[in-house]
């Protein structure tokens, strides 16, 4: 009898499917997208889960942190990720103080995402003082998947981008939160950089996925930053990532060429002209003729 390959289920991905994925110890492959473009590469890439993340405050809006993000930039950033996305669930983030207030404003943004921004789930960063709120979004219908380790929009409080958890006492706590937001409904929980034995015990004791960035390859899925494995995040590359391609240099390359050939008239060519037929030039010419000859006077001179 031959061996049965896993295929990629045609149809949308759901939360429930992606549960299965864990269940069938098939690994959930996630990455985020920001706009049309790049969600339509990594949709026909084959990947599960779109994750519009805040991150798009560094990648693709300049900032140097995730905490200017707002919902209105998130909104607009997911509707043009939805827009081009027919099988990948796509999870979008909640950006810092969106939900840390008060669970009406939590609902109210999760809300915009999905309705305006077309997302299937949003995520959330925080431990167990978040599952009330994340209790509230699954009973509004709106699915939540956690995020805890290193949570960038509390960078202040963390006193960097460090990696979390790795004395028995913060361990010990990241496993309770997980399961109180498991327990809060949670559908599925991003483990960042985290120790790798860590996650993966986490992972075991979780019945929902747990997705890795920079927690080892235990977990049920991983995680990464589109511009940091396409070589589009700078010269940096966290120790998590993989540069799989160099975008930048192809850009480079390609934009220096197009100057290059702007500069010695050799682009655009007959290849990229269209043409006036030359009876059409003529009337063209002659009115301007005409026009210079009326003057101000609106009278022929
Ligand atoms: O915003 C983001 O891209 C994220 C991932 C790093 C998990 O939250």
């Amino acid at each position: 009898m031959s061996a049965m390959v896993p295929m990629d289920p045609p149809h949308a991905v759901t939360t429930t499917a992606l549960r299965a994925m864990k269940s069938a110890q098939r690994p959930i492959v996630m990455i985020t997208a920001y706009d049309t473009p790049s969600a339509r590469l990594v949709e026909e890439a084959g990947v599960d889960v779109i994750l519009v993340g805040d991150s798009l405050g560094m990648t693709v809006l300049g900032f140097d942190s995730t905490l200017p993000v707002t919902v209105d930039d998130m909104v607009r950033h997911t509707a043009a990720v939805t827009r081009a996305t027919k099988r990948a669930l796509v999870v979008a983030d909640m950006p810092f103080m969106s939900f840390q207030v008060s669970e009406e404003d939590a609902l109210r943004a999760a809300g915009r995402l999905v309705v305006e921004g077309g997302a299937a789930a949003i995520k959330l960063e925080g431990g167990a003082h978040v599952a009330p709120t994340v209790h509230r979004l699954v009973q509004a219908g709106i699915p939540v998947m956690a995020h805890v380790g290193l949570t960038p929009q509390s960078v202040h409080q963390l006193g960097g981008y460090k990696v979390q958890a790795k004395e028995a006492d913060a361990a010990a706590t990241l496993i309770d939160d997980c399961l109180a937001l498991e327990e809060a409904g949670a559908f599925a929980i991003v483990l960042e950089c985290i120790p790798a034995e860590l996650a993966t015990l986490v992972s075991q004791q979780l019945a929902v996925p747990a997705i890795g960035i920079g927690a080892g390859e235990g977990c049920d899925g991983q995680v990464q930053v589109l511009h940091d494995l396409i070589g589009l995040g700078g010269e940096f590359l966290p120790h998590h990532a993989k540069r799989y391609a160099d975008t930048g240099a192809l850009v480079r390359e390609a934009v220096t060429a197009y100057a290059d050939d702007v500069r010695g008239h050799a682009f655009p060519t007959e290849e990229q002209t269209t043409h006036m037929d030359a009876g059409t030039l003529e009337a063209v010419r002659s009115a301007r003729a005409r026009l210079r000859r009326v003057g101000g006077s609106g009278t022929e001179a």
